[in-house]
């Protein structure tokens, strides 16, 4: 029998499905001290973001029945991937599932930004009524920058084009044959954009891709929105921005360090703060654990 650890939770649905298909699945939480022991006794070990599988955890289950590790999820930066591979560990992740939902929330909080609709609820929750000084922007006709046109970016692409905006992008990977936004290097984009919505992972070789520097290049009074990872932007350097102007509004999903102990940040009066909920709907959970279920499946022939 497979031996399944979700250690950071799985969809009841997903749970079903894998005990129907021969699987014990166990979804109590292992301490990250403990892992690399416990996880000698499961065949597979599923994470989400809270979870970390270090070169330490791969070590110490080498040699073990541990045969797969499934992010439930699109980033992998949690996961030590050449030190699980070198012991024998295959890495997967749930590439597809999120990407809507990730793309809704960025829409959500260029709304909240332009709108003033975060800082309403907390002005209006002390009894202000600051209907003059709320006078916001439209996101029609303005130009959206996206950085990463992967699934994420291309689905925000084209809600963001439905909704009447001008969407201009830039890759790693290049200019996009099939897609027909107009594709500009970084530093165009970060000049000519009006929102800038980072699309992303973080490369801990790189560095963050978003700093002073960067913040110079853009337009006065841009928008910016990560919903990605929040390394890819030097917080330090966004407070400064927000503080001056150069920026007008941040919309944040994702921290330098999570829980983010940066409430300079979060209490900004310019600031859309959530807690990293962008997969966080019942819909993406659903198709995280359809998606991890066909992975368990294929990878063991169940
Ligand atoms: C992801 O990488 O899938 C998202 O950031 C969502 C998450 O970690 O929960």
């Amino acid at each position: 029998m497979i031996r399944v650890l979700a250690n950071d939770g799985l969809e009841a649905s997903a749970v079903k499905a894998l005990e129907a298909a021969g699987a014990e699945v166990v979804t109590s939480h292992v301490e990250q001290a403990d892992l690399g022991e416990a996880v000698r006794e499961y065949d597979v070990l599923i994470v989400r973001s809270a979870t970390k599988v270090t070169a330490d955890v791969s070590e110490k289950a080498k040699g073990s029945k541990l045969k797969l590790v499934i992010r439930a999820g699109v980033g992998v930066d949690n996961i030590d991937i050449p030190a699980a591979n070198a012991n024998g560990i295959e890495v997967k992740n749930t590439p597809n599932a999120s990407s809507n939902s990730v793309a809704e929330l960025a829409i959500g909080h260029m709304f909240a930004l332009a709108r003033y609709i975060a800082i309403s609820n907390v002005t209006m929750r002390n009894g202000e009524w600051n209907k003059k000084k709320y006078e916001g922007s439209e996101i029609f006709g303005k130009t959206l920058g996206i950085i990463g046109m992967g699934r994420i970016g291309q689905s925000l692409a084209k809600k963001a084009e439905a909704l009447g905006m001008k969407v201009v992008y830039t890759d790693l990977f290049g200019k996009n044959d099939k897609l027909a936004y107009e594709f500009l290097s970084l530093e165009d984009l970060l000049k000519t954009s009006d929102f800038i919505s980072l699309h992303v992972p973080y490369d801990k070789n790189q560095g963050s891709l978003i700093g002073k520097a960067q913040f110079d290049m853009m337009k006065d009074g841009v928008f910016l929105i990560d919903c990605a990872r929040g390394k890819v932007v030097e917080e330090a350097a966004l407070l400064e921005a927000l503080n001056s102007g150069k920026v007008a509004g941040a919309g944040l999903d994702v921290y330098e360090e999570e829980p983010t102990k940066n409430t300079e940040l979060v209490n900004h009066p310019r600031v859309s703060a959530t807690p990293h909920i962008g997969a966080a709907t019942k819909e993406a959970q659903t198709r995280i654990g359809e998606e991890v279920v066909s992975t368990i499946k294929t990878f063991f022939n169940l």
